[in-house]
C-alpha cells in the first residue's frame, strides 16, 4: 500500500474478527519495528506476543479494563515497551521510552499495510501483567496492542460501537507545530484536512440489496460513481460523456457498516493527491442523519487521451474549478 493509504487507512477501532492472524504477519511487523531508529542505535524496545493459545493469554485479557473488553477477541496482544538501561540518555534526556515509541508506530503501519486492525491501549494493570508475562523491573511496559482482522461492528457492546462510531478529530496543524518560535503557529500552505466537501444524497432502490440482506459491495462502487458524475455536472459543468475525460485507475473501499435499504445515505467527497495527470477523491457513505459511517473509499482519476490513448496532464481550469475541495491530508 502507498504509504499516504497506511496513514489514512490506520484507525484504532475495536470491533475484531476471531479470524487468526498469519504468524508471519506478526513477524513482519516485529521485523518493520527492528529497523526502526532509536539513539545510539540501542534498539532498546522490547515486545512480548501473546497469540490466542498462548499459557499466558487468560492472565493478559484479565488486566485489561473494563472498556477495553472489546480487545480480549483479538487473536494477538502484543505487549510493547522499552528495556531502561539499554536506552541512551543524552544530558538528562533518556531516550528508551522514544525508542519505544518509534518502534511501535512502524509495527503498527507495517500491520496496516498488511490489511489488519492495530489498536494500542493504555487501559490495563501493570502488576498482574508484570507477573504474567515475568516482565523484568528495568523493562517498562507502556502499550498493549490488540491485532487482528476488523469485524462486524454490530458485535460490539453498545459503549465501544459509539465510540467507533465517533468522527475522527485532530487539533489544527497551527496549534502542534510551531515556526520560528514555540507559539507561533506554523505557517501551512495546504488546505487543511478534510477540505471543503461536496455532499450529494444517494436514492437506494430495492434491487441494491443482496442475498445478505444490505446493499451489496459492488453496488457500492457506483455510489461513488454517482458522487462522481454529480461533483463533475455542478461544479464543472459537464453535460456529456466527452465533458468527463478522466478514467478510473483504482477503486478501493473500506466497509465499517452494512447499508440497509432503508437507510438514508448521503456521500462526502473530497480531493487529494494532485499529481500531473491524476487526482484522487476521497468519499464517506454515512447516514445524514445520525453521522453513522457506513463505507471509506477512494479512487484515483487519470485524465486521458482517448484518441492518443494515453495519459495527459490535469486540465488547469479543472483544477481552478475544483481548488476549495483539495486537501493536502
Ligand atoms: C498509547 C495509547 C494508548 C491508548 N489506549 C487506549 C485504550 O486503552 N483503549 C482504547 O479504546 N483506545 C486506546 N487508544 C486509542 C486512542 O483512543 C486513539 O488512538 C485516538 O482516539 C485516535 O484515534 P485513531 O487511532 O483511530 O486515529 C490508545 C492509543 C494510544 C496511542
Amino acid at each position: 500500500m502507498e504509504f499516504h493509504r497506511v496513514i489514512r487507512a490506520r484507525r484504532s477501532l475495536r470491533a475484531y474478527s476471531t479470524r487468526p492472524v498469519e504468524p508471519e504477519k506478526v513477524e513482519r511487523m516485529l521485523e518493520a519495528a527492528r529497523w526502526s531508529p532509536s539513539c545510539a542505535n540501542r534498539q532498546s524496545w522490547r515486545f512480548v506476543v501473546v497469540d490466542r493459545d498462548a499459557p499466558t493469554r487468560g492472565a493478559v485479557e484479565e488486566t485489561l479494563d473494563v472498556g477495553n473488553a472489546w480487545a480480549r477477541r483479538a487473536p494477538v496482544l502484543i505487549v510493547a515497551g522499552s528495556s531502561r538501561p539499554a536506552g541512551a540518555v543524552v544530558e538528562s534526556r533518556e531516550y528508551h521510552l522514544l525508542d519505544a515509541g518509534l518502534a511501535l508506530m512502524s509495527l503498527v503501519y507495517r500491520g496496516v499495510d498488511l490489511g489488519l486492525l492495530v489498536h494500542p491501549m493504555a487501559g490495563w494493570k501493570e502488576a498482574p501483567l508484570r507477573a504474567a508475562l515475568g516482565l523484568p523491573d528495568d523493562f517498562a511496559p507502556m502499550t498493549v496492542v490488540a491485532v487482528g482482522y476488523a469485524g462486524d461492528p454490530a458485535e460490539l457492546d453498545e459503549a465501544a460501537r459509539k465510540k467507533d462510531e465517533k468522527p475522527r478529530v485532530r487539533k489544527a496543524l497551527g496549534e502542534i507545530a510551531f515556526s520560528p518560535r514555540w507559539g507561533e503557529p506554523f505557517p501551512a500552505t495546504l488546505p487543511p484536512s478534510p477540505a471543503k466537501v461536496f455532499e450529494t444524497d444517494i436514492q437506494l432502490r430495492f434491487r441494491d440489496t443482496d442475498a445478505m440482506g444490505h446493499v451489496n459491495n459492488a453496488t457500492v462502487v457506483s455510489y461513488l460513481e454517482t458522487g462522481r458524475v454529480r461533483f463533475l455536472v455542478e461544479l464543472f459543468g459537464a453535460r456529456r460523456v466527452e465533458d468527463i475525460p478522466f478514467i478510473i485507475a483504482e477503486v478501493s473501499c473500506r466497509y465499517r457498516l452494512p447499508i440497509l435499504l432503508q437507510d438514508p445515505v448521503r456521500v462526502r467527497m473530497w480531493i487529494t493527491d494532485v499529481s500531473r495527470s491524476s487526482y484522487r477523491f476521497r468519499y464517506e457513505l454515512f447516514d445524514p442523519t445520525d453521522g453513522r459511517l457506513f463505507v471509506e473509499a477512494e479512487t484515483v482519476q487519470v485524465m486521458y487521451d482517448y484518441a492518443a490513448k494515453r495519459p495527459v496532464p490535469l486540465d488547469p481550469a479543472f483544477l481552478a474549478s475544483a481548488r476549495d475541495y483539495v486537501s493536502g491530508e
